[in-house]
């Protein structure tokens, strides 16, 4: 499973590829909004910061727009990849860039038809957001759960990017159900190294260590 780590924060990103845990990165304008940087100059610093898929959204509304804010994010390095919403017009610019060669992230998906249409546009990436269903009463875990039966029923090769992951639960969710990728804020990656067991453990050891009277080193 890959982990994409959903933030424009530079130095959050950093400190987990230095770890191996970063296949990409995912933005939305709230997340450009939050960093308080410049979209071009900070997808840009994340691209040669990490070799794998970042998405960058357009914010433009109409397809014809749509093109030609993803053409210019896609200029500013080879892994960029245009993330657009799951509207008709998303879709048409999904055709037009997917079929440019440019990778393709077609984001606010909450229904499995809406990824039926996007996986037939040609997306590389599909966005479904589980913690957002979660909050009306849904369950998002069923639309991970329905896309992947979809998708595998006709052999899409579109990739299941379960998004909007507020806990270490809903990754343990989807690689279970066998989601592509993950995409969840730093803070909750590193949230799946906690167990109690463990702090309890390691806080034995140390106690009984300290009464043997030995270093190491
Ligand atoms: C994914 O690409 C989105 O940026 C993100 O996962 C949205 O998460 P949220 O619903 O917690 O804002």
């Amino acid at each position: 499973m890959k982990f994409f780590v959903d933030t424009a924060e530079i130095d959050e990103i950093a400190e987990l590829h230095d770890l191996g845990m970063v296949d990409g990165v995912t933005t939305n304008p709230s997340l450009i909004l939050k960093s308080g940087r410049d979209i071009l100059e900070v997808t840009k610093e994340i691209c040669e910061l990490v070799p794998g898929p970042v998405s960058a959204e357009v914010v433009a509304t109409e397809a014809d727009a749509m093109i030609a804010e993803g053409r210019k994010l896609a200029e500013i390095a080879s892994n960029v990849t245009v993330k657009l919403p799951l509207t008709w017009d998303g879709l048409k610019a999904c055709k037009v860039l997917s079929g440019e060669g440019k990778m393709v992230n077609v984001t606010l998906c909450f229904s499995a038809n809406q990824a039926l249409l996007a996986a037939k546009a040609g997306a590389t990436f599909i966005s479904p957001f589980i913690g957002r269903l979660d909050d009306i009463n849904l369950d998002g875990m069923d639309l991970i759960q329905d896309i992947r039966v979809i998708y595998d029923n006709y052999g899409f090769e579109t990739q299941i990017l379960a998004a909007s992951i507020r806990s270490a639960n809903h990754v343990l969710d989807s690689a279970r159900i066998g989601a592509d990728v993950i995409t969840a804020p730093p803070k909750v990656i590193k949230s799946m190294v906690n167990h109690p067991l463990t702090d309890k453990g390691l806080a034995q050891f140390m106690a009984d260590w300290a009464k043997t009277g030995q270093d190491i080193l």
